[in-house]
């Protein structure tokens, strides 16, 4: 049985967390909060309990985890050389939603790091999860609390559709705020470098550490040699998901045509779109589900309702769902890295100014 406790996103109660806590500190697995999706905590100093993350997660043990500190001040329990660069990073954006790659003591478990020799580390910002740390007083190793390779849940709904039945307790704080993953930075390479695209942006970082490079994304085709950070298909919904390499123009008139062939075909179809849009595509409305994330300059009200809105079609069984990419600045990147991610099918369509 999987219990879930509600919990107060901004003052969370002491009792819950305390619960939490001792789960965390005999060894179990607990689900709660991020500001970017719900974690799947355990020690991680604790090699039995880290593998129960993966047991619950059916996550292959290729794939290391995130380790979560309360502060900076915990880092050189975790860390072996702290680079030049981290005090000034985790200045401007700890606690936040960026994880770096850095040299690991060996008091870390091989199955948190998957043997690698640097491991991932990131101090949260929600106030549950910086409780939980503060009263386990542990490093909580927490990959996102889903089912390997399907979307990351944004609310507890998600990480009980995905994992109940297998965690003693999910703390329900309610929706996340960024509802993408954190921003992996590996500052282990001559240049640091952005394995994953996430919630603190490209051009955040670089006004810190001047040049940083964006490791390039592996295509659909090279899921044979997964690479840690660099997973290809993942964050992918059960629904096949088409995505146009454009803008949402561009793409009207492919796009139009792939809706109407599908929909000839008996197909249950979905868009997601932003709000300026929705007009070229009222005609459909009767016949194709039409999803509004956001209005074109509101990417955090995106990112917020991405995954929410990919589980919910799958929910209603859409067979096809069809979606543009943004522009690649801000969080734009973030989204069209999961979008590329979560696609069974992506059409590239010249750009015209
Ligand atoms: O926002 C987040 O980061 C969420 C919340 C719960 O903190 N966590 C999360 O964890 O997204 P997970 O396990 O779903 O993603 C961790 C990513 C994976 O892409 C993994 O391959 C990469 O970080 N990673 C972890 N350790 C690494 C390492 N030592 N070197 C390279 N990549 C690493
Ligand atoms: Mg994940």
């Amino acid at each position: 049985m999987t219990e879930i406790i509600q919990i107060d996103p901004i003052h969370p109660q002491k009792d819950p967390i305390e619960r939490a806590a001792a789960l965390l500190r005999a060894g179990q697995v607990v689900a709660f909060p991020t500001e970017t999706v719900y974690g799947l905590g355990a020690n991680a100093l604790d090699a039995d309990a880290v593998e129960k993350i993966f047991l619950a997660k059916d996550r292959p043990a290729y794939d290391p985890l995130i380790v979560h500190l309360k502060g900076y001040e915990w880092l050189p329990q975790v860390v072996r050389e702290v680079h030049p660069n981290v005090p000034q990073l985790a200045a401007r954006f700890w606690p936040g939603p960026l994880t770096l790659i850095l040299p690991r003591q060996p008091v870390i478990p091989d199955r948190v790091t998957a043997g690698l020799d640097t491991v991932a580390v990131r101090v949260p910002a929600h106030p549950v999860a910086q409780a939980l740390l503060a009263a386990a007083d542990l490093p909580v190793a927490a990959p996102s609390a889903n089912r390997f390779g399907y979307t990351s849940p944004t609310i507890a709904a998600h990480v009980l559709a995905d994992l109940g039945g297998r965690i003693p307790l999910i703390l329900d704080g309610g929706p996340t705020q960024i509802g993408v993953e954190s921003t992996v930075l590996d500052l282990t390479r001559p240049v640091p470098t952005i394995l994953r695209p996430g919630g603190i942006t490209r051009e955040a970082l670089e006004s810190v550490l001047g040049q940083v490079e964006l490791a390039r994304q592996p295509g659909p085709e090279e899921a044979a040699q997964p690479s840690p950070g660099l997973l290809p298909r993942h964050y992918a919904p059960h629904a096949h998901l088409v995505l146009f390499r454009s803008s949402f123009s561009q793409a009207l008139p492919a796009l139009r045509g792939r809706v109407q062939a599908a929909l000839a075909a008996g197909r249950k179809i979905a868009i997601l779109l932003q709000e300026e849009d929705l007009p070229a595509l009222l005609d459909l409305r009767q016949k194709v589900e039409l999803r509004v994330l956001s209005r074109r300059d509101d990417l955090l009200t995106f990112s917020q309702n991405l995954y929410a809105a990919l589980r919910d079609l799958d929910q209603i069984g859409a067979d096809e769902v069809f979606v543009c990419t943004l522009p690649d600045t801000g969080l734009g990147l973030a989204i069209n890295n999961r979008l590329t991610k979560a696609a069974a099918e992506v059409i590239s369509l010249p750009h015209t100014i």
